[in-house]
């Protein structure tokens, strides 16, 4: 059965431009309740941390340069079947080739600054809300 949990990360290019109201407001309206929050910047080694499983990619410098370029705001949200409708309301990783009226095609600048991370299974879901969230027991 799917989890009713992912994880979510406003990134940098969103939150200088002024998106987080906006971001936050779409992810409410789709139904996902916000169960945790925390505006931060992310340091080298947790951007290298949060982003391992990509560390052979040809991408991972730029990836970690961009994502500890400025502050995040990173989420736990809650929604039946929460993983697969978050990635449809994000839309796909290219903001060029992301459908109408999703997160990315509306703030996306590219595909680096591409707006918003969200968790691609209900493990990586658990692994990345705990990453940023798992200093107090949650209930
Ligand atoms: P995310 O993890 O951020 O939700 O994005 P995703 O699943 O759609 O994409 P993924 O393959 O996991 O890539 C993680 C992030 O790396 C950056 N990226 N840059 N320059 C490039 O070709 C490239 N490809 C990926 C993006 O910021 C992407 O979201
Ligand atoms: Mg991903």
């Amino acid at each position: 059965m799917a989890g009713t949990k992912t994880f979510t990360m406003i990134k940098p290019d969103a939150v200088e431009g002024g998106h987080i109201g906006a971001i936050l407001a779409k992810i409410n309206e789709a139904g996902f309740r916000i169960e945790a929050m925390q505006m931060t910047q992310l340091s080298r080694k947790d951007a290298e941390a949060f982003y391992a499983i990509h560390k052979e990619r040809p991408f991972f410098g730029e990836l970690v340069e961009y994502m500890t370029s400025g502050p995040i705001v990173a989420a736990i949200l809650e929604k039946d079947n929460a993983v697969a409708d978050f990635r449809t309301l994000i839309g796909a990783t290219n903001p060029e080739e992301a459908a109408e009226g999703t997160i990315r095609k509306l703030y996306a600048k590219s595909i680096a600054a591409n707006a918003i991370h969200g968790s691609d299974s209900d493990e990586n879901a658990q692994i990345e809300g705990n990453f940023f969230f798992a200093t107090r027991e949650r209930y």
